[in-house]
């Protein structure tokens, strides 16, 4: 069968970090992007020779070479953006989060449905190979039913260069926002989706979310999940020092991120970490050394600990502890790709489809409306984890 024909919306940090990924996949054929900064667009007809650029979306979205579109734009755009891509009978690959409303989210879903074409969330964690290694061994039953999940992170996210927007709750900024939307995720897929209430606190940092915890309840249990984007305190120390993407990571100082960032410069430094910042020309593929992952997760099952790490589960049980390997994707992220592709080309309902990634959704909104209003929120909108 012919490549998936991709046409890339938002040339940012997000393509940074996939591109090479898309561009290497067996199963896709980079052929257009679209960005309203001219210098993004000339780098990718240099790096991509062949790939059209469009100034617009909606341009994007008429572009006939164009099956499928990978939505990495800004997270306000992503429903005005899905919706027309649904119109213009393209299937989608949105970043999380998927939305900033429900309504919103509601609305790609339903558009996707109507179209009859594939919407599906990603890059999320709860794609990473280890989460799924874990969910397949919880969903086998041998460790009992899990009752308790803690997931713990501590990064510098808050002080890494952002746009005004990712520093305003009400466009989508904050932790909560950017980084519930992938904690949250993991934690749905390990108990199976769905989630009945959350409880939470956030602690504010630069004018909106820098920090939460918050107790989930699902069925036969509950979850812990705690987030700092403060930059002191590090939790890839717990991770052997291999960070979120992966690959080996230099520790980090408490407190460096804070002092590195020019608030007077943050436009600039923020693009400095996009796409077309470093020099021309695809990179050669590099299979992972280690998986993705997001901080400390402990599952506690009935008969078993699980531990996630860079390299596998960890299995802690009556008979002592072992590490159970989970294979690493032929490319980093590729987990996210091969699903996307499998949907639409092999006819393989994808577990983060819109519906999912609305459930994600509702429970980060019900996170910040528990933070709020000082009480426990009921969740109306989960689905179930679609095992394979
Ligand atoms: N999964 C991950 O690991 C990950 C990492 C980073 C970002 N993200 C997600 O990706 C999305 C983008 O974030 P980012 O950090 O890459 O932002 P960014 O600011 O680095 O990049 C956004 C890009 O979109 C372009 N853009 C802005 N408005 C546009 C429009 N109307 N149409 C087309 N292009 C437009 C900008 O010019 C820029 O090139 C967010 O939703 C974010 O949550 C995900």
């Amino acid at each position: 069968m012919s490549p998936l024909r991709l046409g890339v919306a938002g040339l940012g940090r997000a393509f940074m970090l996939m591109w090479p990924t898309l561009a290497h996949h067996p199963r896709l054929r980079l052929v257009a992007c679209a960005d309203p900064r001219p210098g993004a667009r000339a780098r990718f007809v240099q790096d991509i020779p062949g790939a059209a650029a469009h100034e617009t979306v909606e341009a994007l979205c008429a572009d006939p070479e164009v099956e499928a579109i990978y939505l990495a734009t800004p997270h306000q755009h992503h429903a005005t953006q899905a919706i027309a891509a649904a119109r213009a009978g393209k299937h989608v690959l949105v970043e999380k989060p998927m939305a900033v409303t429900l309504a919103e989210a509601e609305a790609m879903a339903s558009a996707h449905a109507r179209a009859g074409t594939v919407l599906m969330i990603g890059h999320s964690h709860g794609q990473d190979g280890p989460v799924r290694h874990a969910r397949r061994l919880i969903a086998a039953g041998r460790f009992g039913a899990p009752r308790l999940i803690h997931a713990l992170a501590f990064t510098d996210f808050l002080w890494r260069p952002r746009r005004p927007e990712e520093l305003d709750t009400a466009q989508g900024g904050g932790v909560v926002f950017s980084q519930a939307a992938h904690q949250l995720d993991v934690v749905r897929v390990l108990c199976g989706g769905r989630l009945h209430s959350v409880r939470a606190q956030t602690m504010a940092g630069r004018g909106t979310e820098g920090a939460y915890a918050a107790w989930l309840a699902f069925e036969g249990g509950a979850a812990t999940a705690t987030y700092s984007g403060f930059g002191r305190f590090d939790s890839d120390v717990w991770m052997g020092w291999i960070g979120e993407l992966g690959t080996p990571k230099t520790p980090t100082t408490p407190g460096a991120a804070r002092a590195r960032l020019d608030t007077a410069q943050e436009g600039q430094a923020k693009l400095a970490r996009a796409y077309g910042a470093g020099p021309p020309g695809l990179p050669a593929p590099e299979p992972p050394a280690h998986h993705n992952q997001f901080g400390l997760v402990l599952v506690q099952c009935e008969r078993a600990d699980l531990r996630l790490t860079p390299d596998g589960v960890e299995v802690h049980d009556d008979d002592g502890l072992r590490l159970e390997r989970t294979p690493l994707p032929a490319l980093p992220r590729a987990e996210v790709p091969d699903a996307f592709v499998a949907a639409i080309r092999d006819g393989v309902a994808p577990a983060h489809d819109g519906a999912w990634g609305l459930a994600t959704l509702e429970a980060c909104l019900a996170l910040l409306a528990s933070a709020r209003e000082g009480r426990e929120v009921a969740l109306h909108c989960q689905t179930r984890f679609r095992d394979a």
